[in-house]
């Protein structure tokens, strides 16, 4: 192998800087030549590739965002558009690419790859969500995390101000494990996923004796993909049910997906981005790289994207308990 490109991918995450650093910086370390795709598919297909040295990934560890841009590819799910991708990385001869990104990357990886196997593709686990199998922790779902803990933790202080109840949604289409974390870390009342079906009336229950035993506040949290609803609809259902609450709503949004990322993502970043060109080298191909109890894990791209399902039931039994 003696070129290798690396992008990120779909949603932007926290950590993603220090991950393509890391890469790029092992690249150079085992001399091989190292590119740089910009806005993922995107780029791949209209040949925005460009070489990448040690000085270009400088200063670039702390930062959120991604310095390579990301992007959404529809084009890249037609043919055409993987064939237009696939002549653009033969004429800048690279022969290993280090995929940063969730489901959405690894699902286009995956195709492609059996379309073009002479290009060895591996992924990092790159999304806020945490929703891919093979890890247990994906690059920028800490940082996503500790910045819904903070924003919770704001809201509290308001809420008990004013006995107010606080439905707070967080990110997560189809998983709710920053809705799960930041509710324990928080203290909620109560945590809505998708994984779990959703009783308004079991939540009026819940709220309604708090409200009788006088608790000074109550925080909601909702994972945007929660099957009752957002937290605008959650709220006006419960509202209905008991009048007596004075609810306000607070919606997180992208807030979460920006920031500095948190010591713990910068180091897992770094040392899934070197075991990714590692893994390149060794021969691997076709596989997501991921750290599960501290050792790294290879799990093919196939398998990765059948994500979730995997929410801890403990984590669910302490929101029970503590609330
Ligand atoms: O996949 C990461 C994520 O932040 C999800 O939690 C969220 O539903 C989605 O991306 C939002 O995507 P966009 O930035 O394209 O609106």
């Amino acid at each position: 192998m003696k070129r290798i490109a690396v992008f990120t991918s779909g949603g932007d995450a926290p950590g993603m800087n220090a991950a393509i650093r890391a890469v790029v910086r092992t690249c150079i370390y085992h001399g091989i030549k190292a590119y740089g795709i910009r806005r993922g598919y995107e780029g791949m297909i209209e040949g925005d590739i460009i070489k990448m040295d040690s000085l270009s990934v400088s200063n670039i560890l702390q930062r959120g965002g991604t310095i390579l841009n990301s992007a959404r590819s529809e084009r890249f799910r037609t043919k055409k558009g993987r064939k237009l991708a696939y002549q653009n990385l033969k004429k800048h001869k690279i022969d290993g690419i280090v995929a940063i990104g969730g489901d959405g990357t690894f699902t286009g990886a995956n195709v492609f790859t059996k379309e073009y196997p002479a290009i060895s593709f591996v992924g990092l686990p790159g999304t806020i969500d945490n929703d891919l199998l093979g890890t247990d922790f994906t690059i920028g779902y800490d940082t996503a995390l500790n910045t819904a803990m903070n924003a919770i933790d704001n809201i509290k202080d308001t809420a008990n101000a004013h006995n107010r109840l606080f439905f707070v949604e967080v990110m997560g289409r189809d998983a709710g494990f920053i809705a799960l974390r930041s509710g324990i870390a928080c203290g909620a009342e109560a945590v809505l996923i998708p994984e779990e079906k959703t009783s308004i009336a079991a939540l009026v229950r819940t709220l309604k004796k708090n409200y009788e035993r006088k608790k000074a506040s109550n925080i909601v949290v909702v994972a945007e993909g929660d099957d009752a609803g957002g937290a605008y609809q959650i709220a006006e259902k419960v509202k209905k049910k008991f009048s007596k609450f004075d609810i306000r709503v607070t919606i997180l949004g992208h807030l979460q997906r920006g920031g500095t990322p948190t010591s713990m993502e910068r180091v897992l970043a770094s040392r899934l981005g070197m075991e990714g060109v590692k893994a390149l080298l060794a021969g691997k191909k076709g596989v997501m790289v991921g750290q599960i109890h501290n050792d790294i894990v290879y799990t093919p791209f196939g398998e990765s994207i059948k994500h979730n399902s995997k929410l801890n039931p403990l984590l669910l039994e302490l929101v029970e308990v503590l609330s």
